[in-house]
């Protein structure tokens, strides 16, 4: 199966402004560094291979050359703006794209998981630059079992590995970024409530009991403002363990 991502093939599939520019490389240590200030908003970078791709919390990212959905997008929300809601808004983009391609329901792990069957498979990261957010999206699509990583602190899925399908990548990223903004543009006008009703309801913790920032509790789901409720109380930000 012809499954490239390069610009030939997935730049006739783009519909709006996300993925203008868009940038390819074969490999790079990550894609988050291929995009900077001076680049438009919307603007992408994708790999087919990264040699250090990263994750949140300094964790590594990793995925065999040419199997997963390796891509960064340029995004320039306003000074003041509470960027730490855009990796739910670019979770709900790509749990819509998965939840479209698998007709399975696809949960948000808070804060940047995308779950299928109490797996991960999708990760996002927004890290703020120079007046930039640079939003990563690690998607695992034709991995097979023994192709995910061994050593993930959340047990790993592929698209191939939850119904077996090996897929051509270039529809689902174009999928994806569309979603991406236009999620990421109702959010830019009416805030995190605009988007809240996709996340919330795909909420995976809401009930589970958990430990974040070394309190205990059970997940009471989101609070308007992006934040996880652990018995009422408002968490910003964290590593969630499930108890
Ligand atoms: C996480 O699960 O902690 C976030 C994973 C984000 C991975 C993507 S892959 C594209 C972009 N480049 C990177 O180095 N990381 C992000």
């Amino acid at each position: 199966m012809s499954c490239s991502l390069a610009p030939g093939v997935v730049e006739p599939l783009l519909s709006g402004r996300f993925g203008r520019d868009y940038r390819y490389v074969e490999e790079t240590e990550s894609t988050q560094a291929l995009l900077g200030p001076d680049d438009p908003e919307g603007a992408v970078a994708v790999a087919e291979h990264q040699t250090a791709g990263r994750g949140r919390l300094g964790r590594r990212w990793a995925a065999p050359p040419g199997t997963a959905i390796t891509a960064s997008v340029l995004l320039r929300p306003a000074a003041g703006a509470p960027i730490q809601q855009l990796s739910l808004v670019g979770g709900l983009a790509v749990a819509e794209t998965v939840e479209a391609v698998l007709d399975l329901s696809v949960q948000l792990k808070w804060p940047n998981d995308v779950m299928v069957d109490r797996r991960k498979v999708a990760g996002i990261l927004a890290e703020a630059r120079d007046g930039i957010i640079v939003l990563g999206i690690g998607l695992n699509v034709n991995q097979t079992r023994d192709r995910l990583p061994l050593d993930a602190r959340i047990p790993p899925a592929s698209l191939r590995t939850v119904d077996g399908v090996e897929r051509n990548r270039a529809p689902l990223l174009a999928d994806v970024l569309e979603r991406l903004e236009r999620h990421y543009d109702a959010w830019t006008a009416g805030g995190l409530d605009a988007v809240f009703d996709g996340i919330g309801s795909r909420d995976f913790l809401r009930g589970r009991r958990v430990r974040v920032e070394g309190a205990e509790g059970v997940a009471g789901g989101l609070d308007r403002a992006g934040r996880l409720l652990v018995d009422g109380r408002p968490v910003e930000s964290g590593e969630v363990e499930l108890v």
